[in-house]
């Protein structure tokens, strides 16, 4: 090695999470455009209960996965992308002045697409097991905020995986294999800025809570579909 380190910057929570969400998303659409509900709904549950983890998690877990470490100024986020036009931008351990923000939007797009779903009634079909609880209007709103919620996070979705194709081409840095192991490698000096990672008995609490949350919302659908 040329004197460069390796370091620890993404847990394993955030990167189950996040690869599960890129499975997660094709197969909603596809089980929404194939009828397949049944499916739908289940891949709906997961989402939800992966963000909601994955929420707690930028509170209380590992430093890189904590909204406070990244979520920075809107000038600090134009600024990073000055210094990548200019291909002079800073190492990051963890998300980048910028990134941050598209992760906090895709994020709360996620949750206002599984939570919709919760409310949501085709007429026909389907219907979410909350929306007995609030009136037609309510869920035809629902209905139309998830249908079409789907085609801005599948935008964000695309901007962020050109993003992540303009670190490699702009800046030669390939930030896909650290979302895959874990590490990465970074210039001699920066050891010491080594994050501290989340307890993964915390993690396991949190992903058990928020499985359970999501069940228990699963068993207030009415038992009859005309209820
Ligand atoms: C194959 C396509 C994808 C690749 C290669 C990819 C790659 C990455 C990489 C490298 C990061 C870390 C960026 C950094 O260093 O700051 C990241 C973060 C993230 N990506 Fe993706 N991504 C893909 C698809 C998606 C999709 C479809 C979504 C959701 C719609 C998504 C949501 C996120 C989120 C929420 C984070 C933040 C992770 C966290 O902090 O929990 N990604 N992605």
């Amino acid at each position: 090695m040329d004197g460069r380190h390796r370091l620890k910057v993404w847990d394993p929570w955030v990167r189950l999470v996040h690869w599960a969400i890129v499975l997660l998303l094709p197969l909603q659409f596809w089980s929404a455009k194939t009828a397949r509900f049944d499916l739908h709904v289940a891949f709906g549950y997961a989402m939800l209960a992966l963000v909601a983890f994955r929420i707690a998690w930028g509170v209380v877990g590992s430093d890189t996965a904590r909204f406070s470490h990244f979520l920075r100024s809107p000038a600090a986020a134009l600024e990073h992308l000055r210094h990548v036009g200019r291909r002079e931008a800073p190492v990051d351990v963890g998300h980048n002045a910028a990134g941050g923000w598209m992760v906090l939007a895709l994020l709360l797009l996620l949750l206002t697409q599984a939570v919709t779903g919760l409310f949501a009634d085709d007429g026909v079909l389907t219907r979410g097991p909350l929306a007995h609880l609030v009136g037609g209007a309510w869920n035809d709103r629902a209905t139309a905020v998830h249908v079409r919620v789907f085609w801005v996070i599948a935008a964000c979705a695309v901007l962020h995986v050109l993003a992540v194709l303009a670190y490699r081409k702009v800046l030669g840095r390939n930030l896909v294999a650290p979302m895959v192991t874990g590490s990465m490698e970074v210039p001699p000096g920066m050891q010491a800025r080594a994050p501290r990672m989340g307890n993964p008995a915390l993690a396991v609490a949190l992903l058990a809570a928020a499985g359970g949350l999501v069940w228990w919302i699963s068993t207030l659908k009415p038992a009859s579909l005309f209820d």
